[in-house]
């Protein structure tokens, strides 16, 4: 008996489609209508006072929900819009002229992070982009291999976005740490379906947001930086609200805040954070745990079943090598993706990889059965053109 499919009733888009795409935007809870209607009735009724009553603290707050998913301390984490601007002011706050000035990281990486890290080259840091060999998989040895004392940042996704497969954060934080570097993990794709416990880890940066697994909406990313680090790092993508007195209104040099507010810049999207809320607090009532349990039996099922109807699999074979998506290759990979999604089969395509599926904790196990018998009506279908 799978107690999940209760939550189905919360997520009213499950009733009118198959809803297999929370790796790109989860389901948005029912009560997320409501938080939006708060933030709305706040607004309206409270004015400028409401900065007083909960809208200065919510980078904050809202942070330490997430925080609660990560395994990180109360404050460690501060909402940003997104993983751009958090790993952008990650980078920041280290002078690229100087040495060790080497950044590590991998060609799976999402693409945003790649693009940030090619940037500093003009800064004076030097890129070691540690390739895949199929496409699929980073080998943690070639990550070891490439991290040497000129290494100032690690910069890994902890789940790749193409294929699904997931980084040794272990070895590779372990290894850093020994040659005196810090890593820093773009948590997006694994956060909410895979356990994640960045203290444990010993992890010195996090980024993340809420649009995929945390079924939270857009401009709600996040921001965890180790505590014991503040201390000696000042972003240079900063703002007033990094400021120890921002109402002070100082001129000159920013003196940092001590608090993780230190890594934030201007206003921040309030509405956004409304919005995020409920996801969080439904993945934290459920369990990453136990969604992770069900997230590695429904991509097994769904492996076979793609097997047995002839597809080929673009993600890792080993269940715990993999995150919560199947990246499932068929001819016109592009072309069937969007005659599923005519069909109210939501799923996606993306190049060098094929179709991507993701059960999530809401996945009833037939939904499984009727991607896969789609997906071959449509390429049998256009076969027989
Ligand atoms: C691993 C990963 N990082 C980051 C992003 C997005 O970055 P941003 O929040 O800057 O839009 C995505 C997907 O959109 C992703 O899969």
């Amino acid at each position: 008996m799978d107690e999940m499919i209760e939550w189905r009733r919360e997520f009213p888009i499950l009733d009118k489609t198959v809803y297999l795409i929370s790796h790109s935007l989860g389901a948005m809870p029912r009560k997320t209508r409501d938080r939006m209607m708060e933030y709305s009735d706040v607004w309206s009724t409270r004015g400028i006072r409401a900065w007083e009553e909960g809208w200065w603290e919510m980078p904050s707050t809202v942070g330490d929900l997430v925080g609660r998913i990560i395994g990180a301390g109360s404050g460690e984490v501060v909402m940003h819009q997104n993983v751009s601007i958090a790993q952008s002011t990650i980078t920041s706050c280290f002078n690229w002229s100087k040495q060790p000035n080497k950044v590590v990281t991998e060609a799976l990486n999402f693409t945003t992070n790649l693009y940030i890290c090619h940037g500093l080259e003009k800064l004076g840091a030097t890129i070691s982009v540690v390739r895949s060999e199929d496409g699929m998989t980073t080998p943690t040895s070639q990550m070891l291999k490439a991290i040497d004392r000129d290494t100032r940042l690690v910069v890994v996704s902890h789940v790749a976005f193409l294929s699904s497969s997931v980084q040794d954060l272990k070895a590779i934080t372990d290894r850093a740490h020994e040659v005196g570097a810090m890593v820093v993990v773009d948590l997006y794709q694994s956060a909410g379906t895979l356990p994640v416990d960045v203290r444990e880890l010993g992890i010195d940066f996090a980024t993340g947001g809420s649009v995929k697994w945390l079924c939270g909406g857009p401009g709600a990313g996040y921001l965890y930086v180790r505590r014991e680090l503040w201390n000696q790092l000042e972003p240079t993508l900063t703002g007033w609200m990094a400021h120890e007195e921002p109402f002070s209104f100082e001129e000159g040099a920013i003196r940092y805040a001590s608090t993780g507010y230190r890594f934030l810049n201007g206003t921040p999207n309030i509405p956004g954070m409304y919005a995020a809320r409920s996801g969080y607090e439904i993945i934290n009532q459920i369990g990453v745990g136990n969604i992770r349990r069900k997230s590695m039996a429904q991509t097994e099922k769904l492996i076979q079943l793609a097997e047995e109807a002839g597809f080929k699999v673009n993600s890792p074979r080993d269940p715990a090598a993999r995150g919560g998506t199947v990246v499932i290759d068929v001819p016109e990979a592009d072309r069937v993706t969007k005659e599923l999604l005519r069909r109210d089969f939501l799923v996606d395509f993306r190049p060098r990889a094929g179709i991507r599926i993701s059960p999530h904790f809401y996945t009833k196990d037939e939904e499984l059965e009727l991607i896969v018998r789609e997906i071959k009506k449509i390429v049998d279908a256009r076969a027989s053109l």
